[in-house]
């Protein structure tokens, strides 16, 4: 059984490549690559994998949220994921890597009993990324 819990958090972030000539950041990422960075309300729903043991519950929603407050909202909300985020510096802050570097954060040295069984990531109502973790 899977329990999906969902999170906020807002960021700015400017999606540019070192990589491509300015015109080239500009067709690729379009309003994103804006020379001052923008910001998001990024709604991250976190899934845990088990089964309701003797409390009848996968995994402790005060134990879950407490892992993600420390290792993502904490280090993630009111940031910019350009300079603010150690893992990202010198990465794109697109959607996708920031699910990577989310999943990531949480799953090394996962300290519940339920599994970690993936991240989704809702950048806007159109724009939403998933991964699986492998646990
Ligand atoms: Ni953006």
């Amino acid at each position: 059984m899977k329990l999906t819990r969902r999170y906020e958090f807002s960021a700015s972030h400017r999606l540019d490549t070192p990589a491509l000539s300015q015109e080239a950041n500009r067709e690729l990422y379009g309003k994103c690559n804006n020379p001052h960075g923008h910001g998001h309300n990024y709604v991250l729903d976190v899934t845990v994998a088990g089964s309701p043991g003797e409390s009848g519950q996968i995994a402790s929603r005060a134990e879950l949220d407490a892992v993600v407050s420390e290792r993502v909202l904490a280090r993630y909300d009111h940031r910019n994921l350009n300079l603010d985020v150690p893992e990202l510096c010198g990465i794109v802050p697109t959607t996708e890597n920031l699910a990577v570097a989310i999943e990531k954060a949480l799953s090394a040295n996962w300290p519940l009993p339920a599994k970690l069984a993936g991240v989704r990531i809702q950048e806007t109502d159109r724009n939403i990324f998933e991964l699986e973790s492998k646990g």
